[in-house]
């Protein structure tokens, strides 16, 4: 039997956890609800389910905020419960290899270690590995011996545009744009032309329908209340609004990449030329986004296939394959 790891993608939307012993990644919003102020009440998919619905004394939240730890006791939770669902109550102990973003600061970064040792998830070692090396490994690329690769991974709420080279990081940028604020300007535009208020799961249903709605050429179907009269009401809206909306945040995006080109080194940027971008992240696959960020910088773009779990995809290759073990680190001062 493969000795017990876990390898973690901890998104702001969605957990990934790889289990070795298996050998199969788990995915679930990385979510929890909370009775009465203290009582566990929900965590992972079953609290999304109760987002937008549950009355006032469950508070169901995030734990993460814009990639980093905002609330360390609930995301020490989430994470026990989730280990313990996967170890079915008998972990006797396991190595766990975590991501990090890489353009935060060592207090944040150090955060992800310390939630792994007080999780009391019974760590026998804990290693970190930058998201976006987890990300080149995922994709399939040899990250040790390739010069010039740019990832792009857009998630829920951050987008981490970086560079890698020779199994290093070269330049990395997170910005706050991911697909909470492509369901957020759908909210707005249809609460503007249509005075309806949705919420935030139609919204975001109507994001990730609308390859299929443009390619069948159809309308969207949403359901909300109208403003005026208060009464819940359906309405049918067309893509082409949808799309409008989410313009200018694409163009964020855009300008971001075009920055972080601006500011690599010649002879990377002409690797970059060669490869194109890598696109991945749960947001890749949005409508015509690839499209867009390929036609606003002259590159051509690779969209990954597997986007939402390449980070977890790697650091299974980390945990499986001793050749790439050497991209994750201890934290210093803090190995065990
Ligand atoms: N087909 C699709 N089209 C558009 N968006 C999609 C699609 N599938 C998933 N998404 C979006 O992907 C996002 C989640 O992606 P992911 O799991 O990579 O984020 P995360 O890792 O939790 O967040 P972050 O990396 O920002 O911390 C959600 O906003 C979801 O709506
Ligand atoms: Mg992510």
């Amino acid at each position: 039997m493969p000795s017990a790891a876990f390898g973690i993608d901890l998104g702001t939307g969605n957990i990934k956890i790889y289990n070795n012993a298996d050998g199969m990644i788990m995915r679930e919003k990385n979510m929890i609800a909370i009775m009465n102020k203290k009582e566990l009440f929900a965590y992972g998919d079953a609290a999304f389910e109760m987002f937008e619905k549950a009355p006032g004394n469950i508070k169901i939240s995030y734990p993460l905020s814009f990639g980093v730890i905002a609330d360390i006791k609930n995301m020490q939770t989430v994470l026990r419960c989730f280990i313990n669902e996967l170890t079915h109550n008998k972990n006797s102990g396991a190595d766990y290899y975590i991501a990090v973003p890489t353009d935060v600061t060592e207090v944040e970064k150090r955060a992800f270690y310390d939630l792994v040792s007080d999780a009391n998830v019974k760590a026998k070692k804990i290693m970190v590995v930058e998201k976006a090396i987890a990300d080149g490994l995922g994709l399939n690329i040899d990250v040790k011996t390739s010069q010039g690769v740019m990832i792009v991974n857009i998630g829920f709420e951050t987008t981490e545009i970086s560079i890698l080279s020779l199994g290093g990081i070269v330049l990395s940028k997170l910005i706050k744009v991911g697909g909470r604020k492509f369901d957020e300007a759908i909210r707005g535009a249809i609460r503007k032309e249509y005075n309806l208020v949705i919420g935030e799961k139609t919204a975001e249903k109507v994001k990730v329908s609308l390859n299929e709605l443009s390619e069948e050429d159809v309308d969207a179907v949403v359901y909300g209340r109208d403003i005026v009269t208060g009464l819940p009401v359906e309405r049918k809206i067309p893509t082409d609004l949808v799309d409008m909306c989410l313009s200018e945040l694409v163009e964020n995006i855009v300008d971001s990449i075009k920055v972080i080109l601006e500011r690599t080194p010649p002879e990377l940027s002409a690797d970059i030329y060669r490869h194109g971008i890598f696109l991945t992240g749960g947001s890749a696959h949005m409508h015509n986004l690839d499209l867009h960020i390929s036609r606003g910088t002259n590159l051509k773009v690779n969209l990954a296939e597997d986007s939402i779990d390449s980070v977890a995809n790697g650091l299974a290759r980390v945990i499986k394959d001793d050749n790439f073990r050497s991209v994750a680190y201890a934290i210093e001062g803090m190995s065990r």
